[in-house]
């Protein structure tokens, strides 16, 4: 199995009880180095910091499923998000699934509505709430759902549900037909 953005392994340890193995990508090193913390006793996961855009570490058609959740909502360039896309095509076996979240809003579902931001900010001025939710990399992206269809299909995924679409919370589930690509 492979986990996109799989942050301090909330689900990673779900995948890792069910799969043989678990390729576990952040582009984060210190969500991983905590999820290596919190759970040193999984053996057959790998943790991976990736680049942000592929699954380099991940060979062709190699995989049975890919799994991501609250990650490619957060990604500032839907651009990313297809390549994502395209690469678990590439390292999907043919029959593989892919299960995945995504948002296909008609605005950034992370951003919250101004009075809201404001009061984010000023309560982290003052040090009394979170910071950094109107940073980019927290309010994200979201995909037109003809584009998903359209960056599935170039992928080799044949998408059988969409559950959500037009909301922040898409689902996906989608397999693996034909033969891997170029
Ligand atoms: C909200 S956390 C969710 C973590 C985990 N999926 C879960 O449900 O508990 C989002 C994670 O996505 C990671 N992330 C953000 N952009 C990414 C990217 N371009 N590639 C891979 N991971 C990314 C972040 O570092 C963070 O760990």
């Amino acid at each position: 199995m492979v986990e996109i953005g799989c942050g301090i392994g909330r689900i990673t340890r779900v995948l890792a009880a069910r799969a043989e193995r678990v390729i576990a990508v952040d582009v984060s090193d210190t969500m991983l180095g905590l999820a290596q913390d919190l759970s040193p006793d999984l053996a057959n996961v790998d943790w991976v910091l990736g680049d942000g855009s592929t699954l380099a570490a991940v060979p062709d058609s190699s995989a049975d499923g890919c799994f991501s959740f609250v990650t490619f909502q957060h990604i500032p360039d839907p651009e990313l998000t297809f390549s994502y896309i395209r690469e678990m095509g590439r390292v999907l076996r043919p029959g593989g699934w892919a299960a995945f979240q995504l948002s296909t809003s008609p605005t950034p579902g992370s951003r919250p509505a101004l009075a809201t931001r404001l009061r984010l900010a000023a309560l982290a001025l003052l040090r009394r709430g979170p910071r950094g939710q109107t940073h980019p990399a927290w309010v994200g992206s979201t995909v037109e759902v003809d584009d998903l269809r359209a960056a599935a299909a170039e992928a080799g995924l044949e998408i059988r549900r969409l559950v959500g679409a037009g909301t922040l919370f898409s689902l996906v589930h989608a397999v693996r037909v034909g033969p891997a690509p170029d």
